[in-house]
């Protein structure tokens, strides 16, 4: 018997959205991509996906949303299969301390980002998946991973929020031109946004993004199938990412109240990693002053209390 199974995870998600019912709609929804802004603000879901393979949901649990920068962990683990730990020459592994759309580390860095999760670090991280492609054919192994992840033929990108993001992606476009004067970028520096802005869109529910964060609870291989997509040591350090860099300047206090490595979306998702137990992914669009999921974060922190998987 797995040590998960002694756990009603059904009543623990239940009472955890009773908890949050009359708190929905608390928190900030991301305005600054204009098709964000359109989200209704009270939606709340959230999925356990055991690595048994059991799943547990409540509420919008089966609503695609935005996921953004929780797409940023995929397209890293996409990035270390191509480039392997040469790709640590382009991006570091420290928490920045700063918002994720920060300019100001750059410059005195050489044009490195601090790691692979704030904006410049996941536009490098674009830019080396490109590695001679042209965006499409990326844009397109990016969706079939996400796919073979979840299980899940039905996940798209969205095209609105793309463009939406696109028309004023304005200080995106700078991190970009400002690593491209450093030499750092090896593509155009449309093609980078392009990949970048079409891997943020991508529209999932809090089941697939559950099932497809699995494999990083369970040594890297993929419970169902026994697909190893990732070694043991590479799921250990992209968790390990998560849990110092997946919240931003707020990653701390997420170590500190949740105790799991996870990666929020301006979208208001977040997804987290019980490693050996399961993954979750919870969605509540209103977002606290770092951006990242004020209700999400308050509801994986029950999470972690009922079920004492914190990893510490
Ligand atoms: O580049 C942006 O601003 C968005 N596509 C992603 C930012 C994001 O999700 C930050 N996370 N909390």
């Amino acid at each position: 018997m797995s040590d998960t199974e002694h756990l009603d995870l059904q009543s623990v998600l239940d009472d955890i959205y009773a908890a949050v019912e009359p708190r929905r709609g608390e928190g900030k929804v991301a305005d600054y991509i204009p098709q964000l802004a359109r989200i209704d603000p009270k939606s709340f879901g959230m999925a356990i996906v055991t690595v048994n393979g059991k799943v547990f949901s409540v509420g919008d649990a089966a609503v695609p949303f935005s996921i953004q920068s929780i797409s940023k962990v995929f397209t890293l683990t996409l990035a270390l299969g191509k480039h392997g730990e040469r790709l640590w020459k382009r991006v570091g592994r420290e928490p920045s301390g700063s918002a994720f759309n920060s300019i100001v580390q750059l410059e005195h860095e050489g044009g490195k980002p601090r790691n692979p999760f704030i904006n410049a670090g996941a536009i490098t991280i674009s830019d080396l998946i490109l590695a001679g492609h042209t965006p499409r054919e990326v844009i397109g192994e990016i969706l079939r991973f996400m796919r073979m992840l979840a299980d899940d033929e039905d996940i798209s990108i969205d095209p609105q929020v793309a463009k939406s993001e696109a028309a004023t992606g304005f200080r995106n476009a700078a991190l970009a031109n400002f690593m491209r004067s450093f030499g750092k970028l090896d593509h155009p520096v449309e093609h980078v946004l392009g990949v970048y802005f079409h891997h943020c869109a991508i529209a999932m529910t809090c089941v697939q993004l559950a099932r497809a964060g699995l494999f990083l609870a369970n040594n890297g291989q993929q419970p169902g199938t026994g697909h190893s997509i990732v070694s043991r040591q590479r799921a250990r350090r992209i968790n390990a990412l998560m849990l110092t860099c997946g919240h931003y300047d707020g990653s701390g206090d997420f170590a500190y109240h949740v105790g799991l490595p996870g990666k929020s979306g301006v979208g208001g998702g977040i997804m987290a990693v019980a490693p050996g137990k399961a993954a979750v992914a919870v969605w509540s669009p209103g977002l606290n002053e770092n951006g990242n999921s004020q209700l999400g974060s308050v509801a994986l922190e029950m999470l972690a209390n009922r079920t004492g998987w914190s990893v510490f």
